[in-house]
């Protein structure tokens, strides 16, 4: 979850025209992945001056380091105090804490202590405390707490030992390659590591194990990221770095190989958004703009998805096999859905549509829980993963745990070349655009979408719906965007009604059938974005205990389903009425004409009428703009939530 960017400029763009492109460019790839964790954040520079750029002496060469805890702020304050001098080569890096404390000392980039090599890493080094304990008999003095420390000193010690050795040393051009080939090989654990060499200030060197890694492909300059918003104002031009690579990167070559130093190759691939999509296009937060974005998201995520000739959906990415891949998901059995957070909310949604498109059983599993309670999976069963991110390092490992145990796997993720993606059977993207916030919004909405036309391809492919039905809910779905906008345009309503209700302590969120998930939701966004107690109930759980919650003091929301269901439409109207008898304000979202809802509730957002199955992705919409507009109206930082970063890729 941490952000790392790379900079590696030609000579004639730094050293003789002393620009500080390499300051640049890390600076600013920290600011577009700041939110990939914030509580502290720091630099490395390899520089070489000017004067002495012909002379073979590489000692001339040095680092500059700077890092400071906090937010990014506080290390751009802390450069201008204590300028640095035009470089070759940067790396930077922006830490969600995992090891010890956010700290100066903590903060990456780490260094070795005679000031040779700087190393910055995403991830968790599993063995870091046996390695520390070996090194530290060896003489080496540690200046942090942190596990990425002793990956720094390790390199440092094959550095040298690479060039003691006349046949080691005449194999590469930078020792560093051949020094990080000997040091990921004694890792356990997780990471993205990028480093430089002081002795040599045009190259940085990266390792990838389970942790995203990126390259971008620049004119006379190249960049490393731990996604592409690091590069984007740079180049559209990428390679997405595979399991197990090392990339050996300058200002015009870029060399990767395996871990035993054999050459490989990426994976190229041009990005499709451009910058504006990494600013707030005039919104004053990332997240405002991102609800504003969902109708899109949907429409995109949409866009192009049926197949006229064969009457199926098509996904992203299949097997080489496709025929042999949708034989076994015609003998499949059941379908386990693995996510967390919100994107497990979307999974508990889909279940309803699956099963009743499918009629297979559908399990929703947290995927921190999924692979340790020995789940039944097997070659019948199908596991679809879901996430923004494709890096949630819980979920990367559910997936893996299944593909181990035979199962065909489908990723829906939002993040092209994601470590996820790049390991399921199967690929459906959302198309939601990048996603800034660390509250989902946008992907939520895409994430429901896409395992819709996940059910929707299993469905036509089983039997289970001829293409005609399955036109008539993609049609259904089709019409969702617009029917999306209505309740984005209540946007200033709905934050009216929030800023009301600024004072209150804890809220409670009821939902019945389909509408239960997103009462989940809506609970979660509250509690992540205004640090406020909720929790979502399935209605019918309300007089089995939460009712004694209920006073005057307990304001309730609750998703009404749709007057299509009026058995459970009128099982809730009952659930409001006992609510409203216990003196609590009752706020409902509810099908347009929806009169008892009118009747009863305090407050009623009108629901633009869909197919029951699909109200979730329109009453998601009300209570993300509730849950924003009271965060804001308390001054929090919507954007960044305390303690929360976009990407959890720790276990
Ligand atoms: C929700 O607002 C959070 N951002 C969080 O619950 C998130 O959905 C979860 O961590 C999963 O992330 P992913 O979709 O990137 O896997």
């Amino acid at each position: 979850m941490c952000g790392i960017v790379g900079y590696a400029g030609g000579n004639d763009k730094n050293i003789v025209d002393d620009s500080d492109r390499a300051l640049v460019v890390a600076l600013n790839g920290l600011t577009r992945l700041e939110y990939r964790g914030y509580d502290s954040a720091g630099i490395a520079l390899c520089t070489r001056p000017s004067n002495i750029l012909d002379d073979d002496s590489a000692s001339k060469s040095y680092l500059q380091v700077r890092k400071k805890a906090g937010r990014l702020k506080n290390l751009i304050d802390e450069i201008e105090t204590h300028p640095l001098l035009p470089a070759q080569t940067s790396i930077g890096h922006t830490r969600w804490a995992t090891h010890g404390e956010p700290t100066d000392f903590n903060a990456h980039p780490h260094i070795s202590n005679d000031l040779r090599v700087a190393l910055i890493h995403n991830g968790i080094i599993e063995n870091a405390s046996k390695l520390r304990q070996a090194l530290e008999e060896r003489g080496v003095h540690f200046t942090s707490v942190t596990d990425t420390e002793v990956v720094v000193h390790l390199l440092r010690e094959e550095l040298r030992f690479v060039e003691d050795d006349d046949n080691l040393r005449k194999k590469t051009k930078y020792p560093l390659t051949h020094a990080m080939q000997r040091v990921v090989k004694q890792l356990n654990g997780t990471f993205t590591l990028l480093a430089v060499d002081a002795s040599f200030s045009d190259v940085i060197v990266g390792a990838k194990h389970d942790s995203p890694l990126v390259v971008g492909l620049g004119d006379g300059e190249n960049f490393f990221g731990s996604d592409v918003v690091a590069f984007i104002e740079y180049t559209s031009n990428a390679i997405e770095i595979q399991q197990d690579q090392i990339v050996t990167l300058t200002s015009n070559d870029v060399v990767i190989t395996d871990f035993d130093g054999n050459l490989s190759t990426g994976k190229h691939f041009t990005v499709d958004w451009d910058v504006s999509a990494a600013t707030k296009s005039g919104y004053k937060t990332f997240m405002e703009k991102e609800i504003r974005e969902e109708p899109k998201a949907v429409a995109d995520t949409l866009l192009g998805r049926f197949d006229e000739t064969t009457g199926c959906i098509k996904l992203d990415k299949v097997p080489h096999d496709v025929n042999a891949f949708e034989e076994r998901l015609r003998t499949i059995n059941k379908v386990i859905i693995v996510a967390c957070g919100t994107a497990a909310y979307a999974g508990l949604v889909a279940r309803y549509a699956i099963e009743h498109w499918c009629r297979i059983p559908v399990e929703v599993e947290l995927a921190h829980e999924f692979r340790y309670r020995d789940p039944i999976v097997n070659s019948e069963t199908l596991v679809v993963s879901i996430s923004q991110s494709g890096e949630t390092m819980d979920t990367l490992m559910a997936q893996r745990y299944a593909s181990e145990q035979g199962a065909q796997t489908i990723s829906i993720c939002n993040t092209k070349g994601a470590s996820i993606v790049r390991e399921a059977d199967g690929v459906l993207y959302t198309r939601a655009g990048l996603e800034v916030s660390v509250a989902s919004t946008k992907a939520f909405v895409s994430q429901i979408t896409a395992a819709y036309l996940l059910g929707l391809y299993l469905a036509s492919i089983r039997g289970n719906k001829y293409t005609d039905e399955v036109l008539e809910i993609v049609d259904d779905l089709c019409e969702v965007p617009d029917k999306i906008q209505e309740l984005v345009d209540q946007f200033e309503s709905i934050s009216n009604l929030a800023h009301g209700l600024r004072d209150i302590k804890s809220v409670l969120f009821l939902g019945r059938n389909i509408g239960y998930p997103v009462a989940l939701e809506g609970a979660l966004k509250l509690k992540e974005l205004a640090y406020i107690h909720a929790e979502g109930f399935a209605a019918g759980e309300l007089k089995h205990g939460p009712i004694a919650l209920i006073d005057a003091n307990m304001p309730v929301f609750v998703i009404l389903p749709s007057l299509s269901r009026p058995q459970l439409h009128a099982k809730v109207i009952s659930n409001i009425q006992e609510i409203k008898a216990r003196g609590a304000q009752v706020f409902t979202i509810a099908d347009a004409q929806d009169i008892q809802a009118h009747e009863h509730a305090t407050f009623t957002i009108d629901r633009p009428i869909v197919p029951s199955l699909l109200t979730p992705l329109l009453d998601i919409v009300p209570l993300q703009i509730f849950a924003y507009a009271l965060a804001t109206s308390k001054g929090l930082d919507v954007d960044k939530p305390r303690n929360l970063a976009k990407s959890v890729t720790v276990e």
